[in-house]
Formats: C-alpha cells, sequence, structure tokens
C-alpha cells in the first residue's frame, strides 16, 4: 500500500519499520478528537473561502459518516497507515474520492495531533473534576455522621491526642479540594488551540486560527506557531496534577488497610470492595486500597517519562514527542478508576465506633489535657510537661491509664491538681475543647463541613 506521504520514496519500508514508527494502536483513543478537529478546521476553510462549499459539504459529510461508524467501533486501523491522523484522511479519501485530499490544506499532523491532545484532555480532566466532586461529596456524608465519633490521632504513628473521626475524614476532603481546583486552573493552558500553526511555521493560506478555535470551543488559540507544535507542558501538567491525586489517594489507602487490619480494626470494608485469599478461608483482603497505592508508581513513572522524553528535545515537533501518549491515556484510566472505587469503598464502609471508642480510652493521648491543666492553672509548661510524664511512666509501671489514677496519686505529683482534673482527662471532652479555629472540637468540625459543603 503507498503511503499518503510517498511521493519523494523511491521504496517502501518493511512492514516490521513500520510496525515499531506507527501509533495507531494506542492513538486511535483520539478517533474523535482528531475528527471533530478536521470538521473545525475544514469548515473553516470554507467560511475563509479557501475551498467551496460544496468541497467542504462533501468533506465534512465523509466525516460525519466516519464519526458515527468511529462511534460503533466500526472502523478498521491499519499499521501502515502509521496514526490516527492517516489513518483517518486515507479512509475519508477511500469514501469520498480524491476531493477528501483536501481536507489537509493549510495543516499539518503537527498541530492536528496537538490540537486531538488538547481536545482529549480537556474533555478528561472535566470528568475527573466529576468524579473528585463525588468522592468529596460521600467523605462529606460520612463526616457528618461520626462528628462526634472519637478516635486516635497520630504522629509518627504513635497515639498522640485523641480526634474526631469526622476531623480526620475531613482532611481528606481538603487534599481533594486542592486537586479539584489544581486541574481547573490547568484548564486555561489545556483549553488553547494551536490549529493552525502547521508543521511548524504557519501557513500561507488566509487561515482564520480564531475561527477554527471557536468551533472547538477553545478558549484561547497559541500565539506562536513554533510554541503550538512543541507545546506538551499541559499534558506534564495533567500528569504532575494526577500524581499529586494519587499521592493523596495513596496515604488514605494506607490508612483504610491500617485501619481495616486486626490490629485496628477501626474499620469494616464492605465484602463488594474486599476479597479473600485462595488459601486462608478467614481473609478479607483490602485489595482495592492496595492496588490505587500501587498504581501510584505507575502515575509517577508516566509524569517521569514524559519529562525525561520533552528534555532537550530541539524544537519544534519531534518524533520523541509521540511517546507522551500513552503515558497519558494510562493516567486518565488509573485516576478515572480509582477514584471510582475509591468512593465506593468509603461509602460502603463500616466505621466501629465502640472499636474507636475504646482505642482511645486504652491509651494515653489525653496527657496532653494534664499538662494544658496544669499550665493553666499557672505552672509553667515545661514544668507541667515534666510532671505529665512522671505520671504516665507511673501509669505504665502499674498497667492503668491516667484517668484510673487515684486523686491522691495526682496530688502527690502537684498540689494544683483537684477533683476537677477527671473532666478534663476525659478524651470526649479532649476533644470537644480543642475549639480552635479549625480545630478537632465538635463545633469547630460542624463549622468545616459546613463550610465543604458551600463548596460542592
Ligand atoms: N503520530 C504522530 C504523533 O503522535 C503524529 C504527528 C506526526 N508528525 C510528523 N511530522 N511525523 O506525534
Amino acid at each position: 500500500m503507498t503511503k499518503l506521504w510517498g511521493g519523494r520514496f523511491q521504496k517502501s519500508a518493511e512492514q516490521w519499520v513500520d510496525d515499531f514508527g506507527a501509533s495507531i494502536e494506542f492513538d486511535q483513543q483520539l478517533v474523535i478528537e482528531d475528527i471533530d478537529g478536521s470538521m473545525a478546521h475544514v469548515s473553516m476553510l470554507g467560511d475563509c473561502k479557501i475551498l467551496p462549499p460544496e468541497e467542504v459539504q462533501l468533506i465534512l459529510s465523509g466525516l460525519g459518516q466516519l464519526k458515527v461508524q468511529a462511534e460503533n467501533g466500526e472502523l478498521i486501523y491499519s499499521v501502515t497507515n502509521e496514526d490516527i491522523h492517516l489513518n483517518l484522511e486515507k479512509m475519508l479519501i477511500d469514501l469520498i474520492g480524491p476531493i477528501g485530499g483536501k481536507l489537509h490544506t493549510g495543516r499539518s499532523r503537527n498541530d492536528q495531533v496537538a490540537t486531538d491532545m488538547h481536545l482529549y484532555l480537556k474533555k478528561r480532566v472535566g470528568e475527573i473534576i466529576e468524579l473528585i466532586s463525588i468522592f468529596q461529596q460521600t467523605i462529606l456524608l460520612k463526616a457528618e455522621e461520626h462528628v462526634e465519633t472519637i478516635a486516635p490521632g497520630y504522629t509518627h504513628l504513635q497515639r498522640a491526642q485523641p480526634i474526631s473521626f469526622a476531623h480526620h475524614l475531613m482532611a481528606y476532603f481538603w487534599m481533594l479540594e486542592r486537586d479539584k481546583n489544581r486541574f481547573s486552573e490547568s484548564l486555561k493552558r489545556v483549553d488553547v488551540s494551536p490549529l493552525g500553526a502547521g508543521a511548524l511555521a504557519g501557513t500561507t493560506f488566509p487561515i482564520d486560527r480564531a475561527l477554527a478555535a471557536a468551533n472547538l470551543n477553545f478558549g484561547d488559540i497559541y500565539a506562536n506557531s513554533m510554541d503550538a507544535v512543541s507545546d506538551r507542558d499541559f499534558i506534564v501538567e495533567f500528569l504532575s496534577d494526577s500524581s499529586l491525586v494519587m499521592m493523596h489517594l495513596s496515604r488514605f489507602a494506607e490508612e483504610i488497610i491500617l485501619w481495616s487490619s486486626q490490629e485496628f480494626q477501626f474499620i469494616e470494608l464492605d465484602d463488594a470492595f474486599a476479597t479473600g485469599s485462595s488459601i486462608m478461608p478467614q481473609k478479607k483482603n483490602p485489595d482495592m486500597a492496595e492496588l490505587i497505592r500501587g498504581k501510584t508508581g505507575r502515575v509517577y513513572g508516566n509524569l517521569f517519562s514524559l519529562l525525561t522524553t520533552l528534555k532537550g528535545l530541539p524544537l519544534t515537533y519531534n518524533k520523541d514527542m509521540q511517546e507522551d501518549k500513552e503515558g497519558m491515556f494510562d493516567t486518565v484510566q488509573t485516576l478515572l478508576g480509582s477514584l471510582k472505587i475509591f468512593e465506593g469503598m468509603v461509602r460502603t464502609m463500616t466505621v466501629h465506633t465502640e472499636k474507636l471508642h475504646t482505642a482511645v480510652h486504652q491509651d494515653f493521648s489525653n496527657a496532653t489535657e494534664l499538662a494544658d491543666y496544669l499550665a493553666t492553672k499557672g505552672m509553667p509548661f515545661r514544668e507541667a510537661h515534666e510532671v505529665t510524664g512522671k505520671l504516665v511512666f507511673l501509669c505504665i509501671q502499674r498497667g492503668i491509664y491516667l484517668l484510673d489514677l487515684p486523686l491522691s496519686d495526682l496530688v502527690d505529683a502537684s498540689h494544683l491538681i483537684e477533683e476537677d482534673v477527671y473532666d478534663v482527662l476525659s478524651p470526649m471532652a479532649a476533644v470537644k475543647r480543642r475549639n480552635s479555629e479549625g480545630g478537632t472540637g465538635f463545633d469547630q468540625v460542624r463549622i468545616q463541613i459546613e463550610k465543604g459543603k458551600k463548596l460542592m
């Protein structure tokens, strides 16, 4: 089969060479974007009187037919035609005849492929933002149920201070809010049209780039044709924003895995989001959370892969840039899948309120309360810390907790301590009293949830 660009060539490449250079196997995912881009381009060629109306109509109807076939999965691609752009152009010519060859007037595959990528990401980023938002709403609902569920809060994975379980969940809400904002903000740079940049230098045809961009609902056009065909920053940015989402999901996944372990038993995953073991009948494994934690690696990998591909590339288009696609497609699928699964996993999980309650009563996470109590009564905080530390040690020796100490021991440690200390030491009170803005106090958590809801 002769190539669409075969004129200058005396012999054709062997099949295995073609196979290596072809991208059709993966860039066929851009079929709809490529057809939309072509339709916008050819309409503009008509409006600018570069092509006569009847030819524009013929090409548009051919493209329309190909689009229907594409949507029905009926197109058959060939590696000989290298990529989605040449495949579609060939199909168009086969369908409507040589007039189909006029579609590529004033255009190059270089601005064409860049246009496709912009269109594709614009759509997918929108879907990702939507899924993040759905996940945030689920977190809000869970948080509302658990404002007064007290749980151990950790630093260094050591029990630190008691917290409201809702407060812990809401921390992820805010991470996701930043992720969503990053994606929304990045759309400014995705929503720019390279179409009309030609191969690199623009074109001699009297095209109207703004018109073609408007046909595709782009918000802006690239100011420099060389930048337009060389720029893949918007994909790097997408991969970077995605890496942050995955990093957040992997941290949450890690907590889900810990919380559902025998050692913690803070939550139980729904059967629908867990798996069994092929050998150990008692097992219920948090596979989905582990898989999301694991998939974080491939998303980071995709970011580094593209950064490395682009490093040191001279202007303008280089075939290296064909390597921008698979990592992007993979990241889109990974992100959409992970967000969807995570939402379902959190929505259906059972929170063991009583286990959390017991856990918080069997630790020293109320020690700061005692130190603060002494400090409030005038003792310098450093000294209060020391006195409390000694009491904790005493408890450890006796195998009890601070609330179990008789008043006499407490008074021995400091005469400032009175009967009211027991109220202060209760974990429930400890959480309630942390009423500083953004703190874990129940009232503050309620305010925070309301704030979150307003963003939805
Ligand atoms: N398949 C190519 C890519 O994905 C399309 C652009 C090809 N342009 C060129 N001059 N070879 O990058």
